[in-house]
């Protein structure tokens, strides 16, 4: 029998998710919810989704679309729902819609941790949102930085420091910037790092970030300290074996998020994602000087890197105990290894 999924809040991830869904043999995507009307809408309308509406009918009806109900029903019709409104909206959604109807939700890394005690990254801890009534997709700088650490934890971390710098907003955002500066974050450390302590616990990392004027992707620069003597090759071999990585060249002519974007694009995935995590051959390195260390930059595609990660948390939260094969359905579906 078929996961039956809804999808609250069809804005960059939430549009992504449905899509995704839509393409896995074990679930059917039930519905979207439209929150406002705009070209969303009618595209959600043109791939035959069904509309539940979250503020009203008319404007859907004035512009020609007539909505097949709203959250509640929706909720009504699924075992579990996708929340991917903006930030903080997901927990208070928890609380006013999902607990009432008894449907479990996952919620996306602009909620906190600690409003929802899982936060998930399926190759790192698909087994902890098994049969779980909430969980919680960590960010995209936070799952981004979760899958390499925890494969190159083979090289046993003893600790780590990373530098975000982000994009200043998603390609569609006419609201956000900065478009001419470059701009720290206040804070010591930044969000990232006690995030993913919340999927990877004994990981003692410390970051600090800033926003630059971009659009494409996050670049993370990240330094480890690590006990076991480490040489670049083996760096490239665990990452090679690692899902949802992908280690790119200068050779490829692959030097940049912009080369990584247009690189997406020719592969003609939908929308030009990239939801593997990118990390430069020639920007790993290592030093063994009486201490080990390992470097290394990668590039996160903000927007995708955790679609795939959604899909498996349905997985996990609707009991399906076989974490491998999961990631392995999601991958296929999704045209990466
Ligand atoms: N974008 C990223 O790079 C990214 C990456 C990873 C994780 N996330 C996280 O994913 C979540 C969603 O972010 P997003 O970037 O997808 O946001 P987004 O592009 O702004 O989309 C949010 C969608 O939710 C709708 N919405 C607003 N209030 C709603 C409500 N009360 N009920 C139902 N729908 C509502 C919005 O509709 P209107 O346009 O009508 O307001 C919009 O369609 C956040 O937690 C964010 O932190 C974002």
């Amino acid at each position: 029998m078929s996961i039956k999924v809804g999808i609250n809040g069809y804005g960059t991830i939430g549009k992504r998710v449905a899509d995704a869904v839509a393409k896995q043999k074990d679930m059917k995507l039930v519905g979207v919810t439209a929150h406002s009307y705009s070209f969303n809408t009618e595209v959600a309308k043109q791939k035959g989704y069904k509309i539940f509406t979250t503020d009203g009918d008319e404007d859907f009806k004035l512009n020609g679309i007539n909505p097949d109900g709203n959250l509640k029903n929706l909720l009504e019709q699924v075992d579990i729902i996708v929340d991917a409104t903006p930030r903080k909206i997901g927990k208070e959604n928890i609380e006013k819609f999902y607990k009432q109807k008894k449907v479990k939700a996952i919620v996306q890394g602009g909620e906190k941790h600690e409003a929802i005690g899982t936060s998930f990254v399926a190759q790192c801890n698909y087994n902890e949102a098994l049969n779980k009534e909430y969980a919680r997709v960590v960010s995209c700088n936070t799952t981004g930085l979760c899958r390499t650490l925890n494969a190159l934890n083979k090289f046993d971390i003893t600790s780590v420091h990373a530098t975000m710098i982000r994009r200043g907003a998603d390609p569609w955002d006419i609201y956000h910037g900065p478009i001419n500066a470059i701009v720290p974050v206040l804070e010591m450390p930044s969000h990232h790092g006690p995030d993913v302590q919340s999927v990877l616990p004994k990981c003692q990392i410390f970051t600090t970030a800033l926003s630059v004027p971009s659009t494409l992707m996050h670049l993370h620069s990240v330094i480890a300290d690590v006990r076991k003597k480490v040489n670049v090759d083996d760096v490239i071999g665990v990452l090679n074996n690692t899902t949802r990585v992908r280690v790119v060249r200068n050779a490829e002519h692959l030097r940049s998020t912009a080369e990584i974007m247009e690189f997406a694009r020719d592969l003609g995935r939908l929308r030009g994602d990239m939801p593997e995590i990118c990390v430069w051959k020639e920007a790993i390195g290592t030093v063994s000087n009486g201490y080990n260390k390992l470097l290394y930059m990668q590039a996160v595609h903000q927007e995708s890197d955790v679609i795939p990660e959604n899909v498996d948390c349905i997985r996990a939260m609707m009991g399906f105990k076989d974490s491998d094969k999961s990631i392995k359905m999601t991958n296929e579906t999704f045209g990466i290894k």
